[in-house]
């Protein structure tokens, strides 16, 4: 009995094997079958008309291969205006943000500086190497590194860097900008940014390509500053750490869609002392690239700073939008929100989904930009926007008078005989002040990318600048 029934038990764990072989067989065939099918459809979903390689910078030639997104991307050239965004001006150049009325502190504040010059409103993608070709901060000597983020660069970083392109920006800061510049255009190079700067030419995956960037955002990871908005870091640094962060290859593709905009709208060094650098080794929050500029040497030895203000002699720090930064304190970075998700929101296009190229202000597209998430009306949405961004502007232009104030009486003091010992204390504190008022007055959403932080950071600028004027009053005898 137990004799046969251990028969009729093996023969039957014996059907049952075949059984199981053969179902797996079968799942296998289809799963290779999908793939092809997959590999198929992953080729076909973009009809290649002409070859990309890295050296394809014109966007044009990129264009016949997927012509929705180039015609979206040619709309940069367009025009575009909100209450804070876009920009005023002729359609020839924007107009002088240093010469609004109410801008008064912004001119002066920068006195010593090429900013004092000439600061206009940004306009779109198309026009940032035109515009910086013309800008009259050339009358000042500008380096080469200016050219990292204004034009599709990375062939002539190669050739520069014999293949080598982080080796080739890590020669342009001792060139002149005109020098870079004719290379660029000499080498068939001359456009703004351009698909291959975010898309790899084989794969189309979304990539970053600057140096300053990768440099930049493995500093961050070497450090251990939070960073709840990019979680990738995170499992980087549990790992053994043996090869540096790669955005490329250790990143989401989520992190991808702010990562490619971070290449550019971020606080830089950028002159002809050491190579552009991005400030991130503390961490992204305003206080930590301060603490990142403070502890820098220039090559004198002396500690960092951007320029000597022309009126009272302060060692300023120059602020440069710092929007990554900015967004990654805000609700949306931590919730995953990407810069692309607002300003590339998905179109639809008959049956397929195409990012629009036409980057620009999300408030001119609310509809594709925050009604996707947010169940409120277009009105409704734009008042939030306008309010926080009033608030922001009203403490800005108090932050702006409070400077204004401290430079007043540090000239008195001067010109009652104070010191430069004397006046360090307030000069000091017109460093700190000023790096803040900056620090929110160049980025550009007007404090929406992170509402909190950008108030917190406008009350610090006000009562640094109002404990600097008391300092300097204190050098006047009454
Ligand atoms: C939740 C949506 C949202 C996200 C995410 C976001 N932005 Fe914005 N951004 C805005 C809004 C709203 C404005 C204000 C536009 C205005 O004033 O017209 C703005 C303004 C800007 C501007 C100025 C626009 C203009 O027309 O002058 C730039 C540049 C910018 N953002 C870049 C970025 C970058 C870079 C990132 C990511 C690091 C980012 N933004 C993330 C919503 C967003
Ligand atoms: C790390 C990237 C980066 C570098 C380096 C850089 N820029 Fe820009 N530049 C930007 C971004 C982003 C904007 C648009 C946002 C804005 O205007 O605030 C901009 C805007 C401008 C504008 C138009 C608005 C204005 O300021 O009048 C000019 C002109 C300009 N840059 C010139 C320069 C010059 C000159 C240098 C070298 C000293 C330089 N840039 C270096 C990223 C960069
Ligand atoms: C290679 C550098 C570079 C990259 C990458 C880049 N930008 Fe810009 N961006 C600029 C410069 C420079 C300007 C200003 C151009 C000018 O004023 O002539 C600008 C302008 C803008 C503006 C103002 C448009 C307007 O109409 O006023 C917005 C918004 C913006 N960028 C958002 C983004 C977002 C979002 C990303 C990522 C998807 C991104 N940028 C990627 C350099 C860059
Ligand atoms: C500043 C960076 C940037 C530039 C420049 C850029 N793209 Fe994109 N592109 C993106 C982002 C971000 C996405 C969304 C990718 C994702 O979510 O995976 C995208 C998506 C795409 C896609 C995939 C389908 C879609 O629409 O989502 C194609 C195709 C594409 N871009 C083509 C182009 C072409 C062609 C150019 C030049 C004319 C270009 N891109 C320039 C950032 C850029
Ligand atoms: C991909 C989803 C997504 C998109 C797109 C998006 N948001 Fe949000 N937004 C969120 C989330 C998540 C929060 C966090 C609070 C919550 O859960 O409502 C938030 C919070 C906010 C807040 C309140 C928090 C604060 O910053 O003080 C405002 C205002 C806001 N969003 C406006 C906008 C606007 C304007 C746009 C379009 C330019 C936009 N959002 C696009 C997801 C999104």
């Amino acid at each position: 009995m137990s004799k046969l029934m251990k028969k009729q038990g093996s023969a039957g764990i014996f059907i049952g094997l075949i059984v199981v072989v053969a179902i797996a067989t079968a799942l296998i065939v289809a799963l290779l079958a999908n793939i092809a099918e997959r590999k198929a459809e992953g080729k076909s979903q973009y009809v290649r008309i002409v070859e990309v390689t890295e050296d394809t910078t014109d966007p044009a030639e990129w264009g016949k291969n997927w012509p929705k997104q180039y015609d979206s991307y040619k709309r940069t050239a367009l025009a575009t205006k909100t209450t804070f965004g876009g920009h005023g001006g002729s359609e020839a150049l924007p107009e002088q943000k240093i010469e609004r009325p109410e801008y008064h502190w912004l001119k002066r504040m920068f006195k010593g500086y090429a900013f004092s010059i000439d600061y206009r409103d940004r306009r779109g993608h198309a026009y940032m190497l035109s515009d910086q070709e013309e800008t009259k901060r050339h009358n000042v000597k500008q380096s080469g590194s200016c050219i990292h983020c204004h034009a599709s660069i990375m062939p002539v970083y190669r050739e520069l860097g014999d293949g080598d392109a982080m080796a080739g920006m890590k020669k342009t800061h001792a060139m002149s900008y005109q020098e870079v510049n004719k290379m660029a255009h000499d080498m068939g190079h001359g456009h703004p940014v351009s698909c291959v700067d975010c898309h790899d030419p084989d794969s189309m995956a979304i990539r970053v390509t600057r140096p300053g960037f990768i440099e930049g955002i493995q500093r961050l990871a070497e450090s251990d500053a939070p960073v709840p908005a990019i979680p990738s870091i995170d499992i980087w640094r549990q790992g053994d750490k043996k090869t540096p962060y790669d955005p490329n290859e250790d990143s989401t593709r989520n992190e991808m869609r702010s990562f490619v905009c971070g290449q550019c709208h971020v606080e830089y060094y950028c002159s002809s002392d050491f190579p552009l650098t991005f400030p991130w080794g503390n961490g992204l929050k305003m206080d930590d690239l301060e603490k990142f500029w403070d502890e820098t040497k220039l090559t004198s030895g002396d500690r960092f700073y951007d320029y000597k203000h022309k009126e009272t002699g302060a060692p300023i720090l120059k602020a440069q939008h710092p929007e990554f930064e900015l967004w990654s304190q805000g609700v949306h970075a931590k919730s995953g929100v990407s810069c692309s998700d607002c300003h590339m929101p998905y179109q639809r296009d008959g049956a397929s989904k195409v990012s629009d190229h036409w980057v620009r202000s999300p408030l001119l597209n609310v509809n594709r930009a925050c009604q996707t998430c947010h169940r409120k009306s277009e009105q409704e949405i734009l008042d939030l926007v306008d309010n926080i961004q009033q608030t922001n502007y009203k403490l800005l232009l108090r932050g702006g008078e409070a400077l204004n104030d401290l430079m007043d009486a540090v000239m008195e003091a001067k010109a009652a005989g104070a010191t430069p010992e004397q006046l360090n204390p307030a000069l000091e504190f017109q460093r700190k002040a000023q790096w803040r008022l900056d620090y929110i007055a160049a980025e550009n959403s007007m404090g929406f990318h992170a509402p909190q932080e950008a108030a917190r950071i406008l009350g610090e600028a006000a009562d640094y600048a109002r404990q600097g004027q008391v300092e300097a009053l204190k050098l006047i005898k009454h």
